[in-house]
């Protein structure tokens, strides 16, 4: 396998062509937060948590190929400062309960959001609304607090092959959900649960009254949790 020299905060490091500067930043030790990146699963380079100052630009590092002789630096203030407006706009458009989320301090929105020092947020404007969708007896889905990072699609498409969640609509209006909007009740859902575990704050979470209603339907047989594959660990 051929391979690449490159320099990671002034760190020389061969990895093979073809990685990623994040994977080769993780080989050598050095963090580059993520949000909306799950190895093989989920690359869409869309939330921008990882860019690294590469020359004078800064680029997402889940999708950039190490190439011979790049110089990347990974804690510039430049970079630092453009993690930070990625994510307070993320913020401006999630449900910030934090206190009463059952994902508090489990949340990897809020771990990041701290490790950047987010103490006020300069971005405030329209906010997505909708009700939480309760009618799965087992994932209930509060599309408040999702932050689009498409992890839960991914693995419900490429990992558990369901295909139940997408993106709907356009622009501002995107959200995640079955198609037409419908309940997740309506869909064609499995109850495996791999989306929760694939989701990173808490927009996606077992039902609390999980036990009883599986007590309570008529017909559990058609409701058997059914796992097709390993569970996603986050990267
Ligand atoms: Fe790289 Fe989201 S983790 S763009």
């Amino acid at each position: 396998m051929e391979k690449v020299k490159i320099m990671i905060d002034g760190l020389e490091i061969e990895v093979e062509k073809g990685t990623t500067v994040l994977e080769a930043a993780k080989e050598v030790g050095i963090h580059i937060p993520t949000l909306c990146y799950l190895k093989n699963v989920n690359e869409p380079s869309s939330c921008r948590a990882c860019v690294v100052e590469v020359g004078p630009r800064l680029i997402a590092s889940c999708t950039l190929k190490a190439e011979d002789g790049m110089n990347i630096k990974t804690n510039t203030k430049k970079v630092r400062e453009a993690r930070k407006t990625v994510v307070e706009l993320i913020l401006s458009d999630h449900k910030r309960e934090c206190t009463s989320c059952l994902r508090n301090e489990k949340c990897e929105l809020q771990s990041l959001a701290n490790n950047l020092n987010i103490r006020e947020l300069r971005f405030e404007g329209e906010r997505t609304r909708a009700e939480i969708d309760y009618s799965s007896p087992a994932i209930v889905r509060d599309i408040e607090k999702c932050i689009l990072c498409g992890r839960c699609i991914a693995t419900c498409s490429n990992v558990q092959t369901v295909n139940a969640i997408g993106f709907i609509n356009r622009g501002f209006g995107t959200i995640v959900g079955p198609s037409f909007d419908k309940p997740l009740a309506d869909s064609v859902c499995i109850n495996c649960g791999q989306c929760i575990l694939a989701c990173p704050v808490g927009a996606l979470y077992e039902h609390e009254n999980i036990n009883d209603i599986w007590r309570e339907i008529e017909n559990p047989d058609k409701l058997v949790v059914v796992q097709t594959a390993p569970a996603v660990r986050v990267a």
